[in-house]
């Protein structure tokens, strides 16, 4: 696997893939790779003929600056992954190498993140949108035209970065289902900062999701029913709970205007032992979450286990 130490290298090797005739898949990441991440890079291996990662710990994208600092970071173990899993190249940056058109990266402008980036990750993250939107910018310019795959887990980053691709005309974003623990905890970089007590309160957020959705299937349409029985759930598991929401997945509304819904996304953000995590699952039967995952045993799960270092 080949590793490119700033953009304009990656940017050569991408454009020379497509002189070859070769379909280029993406995968962009801030590092600290897990499974989740390589569901991604296997996806985009099966369906290109060569793959690339970025890795890439955005501080433009962290509105609390403790968040950044101690934000996982483990480039050895990435980097074996990538090779591992049959990654063609990763490259790295700097915020000065995408951004070399700036004299002072004390004021990177911020791009809007669009309608997508209201409310929800919007209220509670604020500035949080805007920086993924700018970074990605700069890294859909520096791979250029391909397919590029992003994880459903974080719905609203997805949403936002729909559109910026569609603005640029490329790449075509793949939205990939999101890859769980047994508990149904959505694996997560931040994972690794819990504690194993920690780590069992926060499989609430799966049993949440799956109660809406269980509801859901029962011919609960409205959303205020849906939002309550996620209440409930999280609140017996003692969490600090941001956001237990509903949204129409195609208008981005909180609700319909009778309040019954046509199609659902149930979104959450809790706080567990001072780590933010966030999941979210399609309720209706139109969404990527409702694609089942390939089938493991656990067999399989222990033996990736043993596998990582
Ligand atoms: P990061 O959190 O490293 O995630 C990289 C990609 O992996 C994202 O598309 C994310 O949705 C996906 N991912 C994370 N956990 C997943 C899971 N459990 N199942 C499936 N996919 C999962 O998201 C970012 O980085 C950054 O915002 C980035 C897009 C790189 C811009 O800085």
């Amino acid at each position: 696997m080949l590793h490119l130490p700033d953009p304009p290298s990656a940017r050569g090797w991408c454009s020379a893939q497509r002189e070859a005739g070769r379909s280029v898949g993406y995968v962009p990441t801030m590092g600290a790779l897990h499974e989740g991440h390589l569901s991604l890079v296997r996806r985009s291996i099966e369906e290109n003929d060569v793959t690339c990662v970025s890795i890439f710990v955005n501080p433009l994208q962290f509105d609390d600056p403790e968040d950044y600092k101690r934000y996982p970071r483990d480039r050895e173990a990435d980097r074996c992954e990538l090779e591992r899993v049959g990654c063609d190249m990763v490259f790295e940056g700097t915020l000065s190498g995408f951004f070399p058109e700036l004299e002072s990266l004390e004021r990177i402008p911020l791009q809007d993140p669009g309608p997508h980036g209201r409310g929800l990750e919007g209220e509670h993250r604020p500035g949080h949108l805007a920086g993924v939107r700018t970074i990605v910018e700069r890294l859909f310019r520096t791979v250029g035209p391909c397919r590029a795959y992003f994880g459903e887990k974080d719905f609203q980053q997805c949403l936002v970065v729909r559109d910026l691709a569609e603005e640029m005309g490329f790449p075509d974003v793949v939205v990939c289902p999101t890859s769980r623990e047994k508990s149904g905890l959505a694996r997560s970089s931040r994972n690794v900062l819990l504690n194993d007590i920690e780590r069992r309160r926060a499989a609430c957020v799966y049993r949440a999701l799956a109660r809406a959705r269980e509801l859901w299937r029962s011919g609960v349409h409205e959303a205020e029913s849906l939002r309550a029985v996620m209440r409930e759930e999280l609140e017996r598991a003692d969490v600090a709970v941001e956001y237990a929401d509903i949204r129409d997945p195609q208008h981005w509304q909180a609700d319909s205007p009778r309040g019954t819904m046509a199609r659902a996304q149930a979104l959450i953000a809790i706080r567990v032992g001072g780590v933010r995590l966030i999941d979210n699952m399609r309720l209706d039967a139109a969404g990527v979450s409702s694609r089942e995952q390939p089938a493991r045993g656990p067999g399989a799960e222990r033996r990736h286990a043993a596998g990582k270092h």
